[in-house]
């Protein structure tokens, strides 16, 4: 092999490596690494959304600045559990309630990601105003997401 094939064999080699790397969805090489990961996630979420959801009911009393860092921790986690659906964590129904249908309509589950994504953000624009009137809406629609991913996605 002259040396510019060479050269040549060996960029082809480190982009393919690359390629593969970007592939990789997610941290992961055990599954139920990835289903644990992506159930903490969302117990997290859960947390957040518990304080919100009883300021908003009016169960306790209204805090704007700690509504406002609820609803950015859930913002911010909102991104954190769908990879570990992906790789490893893809059809896994031990010790895990995701449905298998998941798999099966994984654009639909994208795109309520995003909606749920969406739905966050003006939440917390809406938190900024201060005014639980504005907030109100904006949480019952995150919660409908929650639900209605749940609803088609997760078991029970
Ligand atoms: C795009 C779909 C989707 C959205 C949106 C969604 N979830 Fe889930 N959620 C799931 C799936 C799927 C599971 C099951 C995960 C598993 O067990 O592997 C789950 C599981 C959970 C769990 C159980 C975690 C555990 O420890 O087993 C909690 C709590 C939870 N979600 C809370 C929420 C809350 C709160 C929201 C909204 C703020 C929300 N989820 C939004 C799909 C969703």
């Amino acid at each position: 092999m002259t040396l510019s094939r060479t050269l040549c064999f060996i960029a082809t080699l480190s982009l393919c490596l690359s390629l593969l790397n970007t592939a990789q969805a997610n941290p992961f090489t055990d599954a139920e690494d990835a289903v644990k990961y992506r159930q903490q996630a969302l117990s997290m979420m859960r947390d957040n959304f518990g304080i919100m959801s009883a300021m908003a009911r009016g169960d306790r009393d209204y805090d704007a600045e700690q509504f406002k860092q609820r609803a950015k921790a859930v913002y911010h986690l909102s991104y954190i559990p769908w990879d570990a659906f992906q790789g490893v964590g893809e059809r896994v129904t031990e010790n895990s309630d995701a449905l298998p249908v998941i798999w099966e309509n994984w654009s639909d589950f994208e795109s309520r990601i995003s909606n749920f994504q969406q739905a966050v953000q003006e939440l917390v624009e809406a938190a900024d105003s201060g005014n639980m009137r504005e907030i109100r809406p904006k949480f019952m629609t995150v919660a409908r997401n929650c639900q209605q991913c749940h609803q088609g996605y997760r078991a029970d």
